[in-house]
This record gives C-alpha cells, structure tokens and sequence, in this order.
C-alpha cells in the first residue's frame, strides 16, 4: 500500500493519467538536470544567455541609470543560478548602495553563488534566501525599495495564465516606485529557436529524458530511455517552443512508488515544457491588470532578447 506520497509521485501520477500525458518541467532541475542546463546555456545554439550577456555587458551604463535608485535599496534576484550576468550589473552599481539578496530553492545553488560572489567582489554586501521567491520577498521587511531580478526568460515556463498570475503576484509584494528587470526572449523565427531546443551535442535531448532517469530512480520506474526520443517543436503562429518526449514503440512503464502501469503507444507524446516567447503586445496583456508599467525595453543588437525594466505604480 502507497501511504503517503511526494508531491513530485502525485504530480507524475497526475500528469501520466492525462489523455494528453505531460510532466511538469520544474522537475528537469536535480543535480544532474542543473548541470545539463549549464551545459545548455553553453552551446552556440542556446542564444539565449549570449543575448541577454550582451545586455548585461554592453548596456550596463543604462541598466544602472534606469535601476539604481537614490538611497539603498534591496536588489533581489529570483532564480539567481551561477550570477554571472548579474555580476556586471553589480559591478557597475554603486558599492554600499545595495544589498544582493538572491533567492533560490537550491541550497545547494546559493551556497556556490555566494562565494563565487565573495571571491569576485568582495565589498558585496549579500545576503541569501532559501526560500520560495514570494515568501522570500514578502521576508525582506527593510524599508529600503526594491530591485526584483528575473532574468533568462525564466517566466517563459509558465503558460500565459500563470505567467499574469506570477506577475500582479509579484506587483502585490512591491511598494510603489519598486523595479522589475525581467528578461525575455523574443518571438523570431523557427529556424533560430529550434536548434536552441536541439542543440548538436544532445545536452538538451539528454536534459529532457533525465525527467523519465529521476523518475526512474526516485519513484522506482523502469521506462527504457533507449524507446523514447526528444522532440523539440516551435509554434511560430503562436510564438511557443515545445518539447516533447515521443515513444517509438507500443509499450507499458511500471512505476512501483505509485504501484501503477501507464502505457505509451508508438508515436504518443508527453509533453514536457513551454518556452514563451515574448513580444510588446503580449508583455502589455500580461501586465494590464497588475499595477507595474513598463519603463524601458532594452534588446540585444540582434533584437532577439529584450531585459525589460517594469516598475510599481
Ligand atoms: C530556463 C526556462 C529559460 O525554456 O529556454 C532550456 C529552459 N529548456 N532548454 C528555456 C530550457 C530547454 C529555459 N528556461
């Protein structure tokens, strides 16, 4: 008998029991998916971080007129990973005007940060949070306005209902006269954004099977990862990336945690991750019943990123 069961068993019970079968993507990021992402952001296919680096590197005067404020303030950064965009920023501040507060649900993730942070800039003033991102930001009780980081299109995982929810969310944890730096990646072409969800050296391939391997491992399955392949699709209408495990052949998973089999048949699809794309119309909706405007909107040279600066109104 199954007495209790993780929320990561019922969300793959649940997903898995659907017509349409689909695995929340939250759970690529284990050990091993942080370290495919990282890999990821590395090939030359996943423009992404080259874009929104470039920003970063080669728009730093302006980021930091638009976002410093005139006393101290609390520069949150949400999802903070490896800050090596950030850091530019940071630099580029004025030393004791900020405190950095990245958040992240990995312990393990902030712990690495924050002394590479201390190692790079030792006058750092930081101070990390373990937490939720809303818990985290309701917690940072200063008086001191707000800066809230969310970079590399990490939004773009949500539907564009979650995404409004996510964001008049957000706009209730801010005062007005707080910032957003959200960055986005932009609508474009298939033939861009494809390879960027199919990289050469399989890094992004491997990175969406390693749901089935920690399923496997954690809830005691046997799906055969040689009988499911990647699949990658850009809905360039709509301006979304999907990725997809497909089946090749008729087949029956056991997975004993749940004490269930599901079955797959040849060419059936689980459908494993969005990524959004972005453009002006779509930002305006999604914000239209939050109390955030938008101050600037800042692209890469090849338009194909934009870091938009929102603030509470
Ligand atoms: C971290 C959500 C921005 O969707 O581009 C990269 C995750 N998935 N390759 C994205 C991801 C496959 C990434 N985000």
């Amino acid at each position: 008998m199954i007495e209790t069961l993780t929320e990561f068993a019922k969300d793959v019970r649940d997903g898995l029991s659907k017509d349409n079968k689909t695995l929340p993507s939250r759970y690529f990021y284990d050990e091993i998916g942080d370290d495919l992402f990282v890999k990821i952001m590395d090939t030359p296919e996943y423009y992404l971080t080259d874009s929104e680096m470039e920003i970063f590197t080669d728009r730093t005067d302006e980021l930091v007129k638009l976002v410093n404020f005139d006393r101290k303030f609390d520069l949150i950064e949400l999802g903070a990973g490896d800050g090596t965009k950030t850091i530019h920023l940071l630099k580029a501040l004025p030393k004791s005007n900020f405190k950095y507060i990245p958040v992240d649900i990995s312990s393990n993730a902030l712990d690495l940060l924050s002394q590479r942070m201390k190692k790079a800039m030792p006058d750092l003033e930081i101070e990390t949070r373990n937490l939720e991102y809303f818990s985290a930001i309701k917690t940072t009780e200063s008086e001191n306005p707000k800066l809230v980081l969310f970079l590399g299109s990490s939004l773009g995982n949500m539907l564009d209902d979650r995404a409004k929810e996510f964001l008049s969310q957000l706009a209730k944890c801010l005062r007005k006269g707080d910032k957003v730096l959200l960055g986005l990646d932009l609508k474009k072409s298939a033939d861009i954004i494809l390879p960027a969800y199919n990289d050469a050296q399989g890094f992004t391939r491997e990175f969406n099977l390693n749901l089935l391997r920690r399923i496997n491992e954690e809830l005691e399955a046997d799906f055969d990862l040689s009988k499911f392949e990647h699949q990658p699709v850009y809905d360039e209408t709509k301006g979304i990336a999907l990725s997809y495990l497909r089946s090749t052949e008729d087949q029956t998973v056991n997975i004993s945690c749940l004490g269930c089999t599901f079955s797959f048949a040849e060419g059936e699809v689980i459908h494993t991750e969005i990524s959004r794309k972005y453009d002006r119309p779509l930002v305006d909706q999604l914000i239209e019943s939050t109390d955030l405007e938008i101050e600037a909107w800042i692209t890469d040279s090849k338009e194909y990123f934009a870091d938009i600066i929102l603030e509470k109104h």
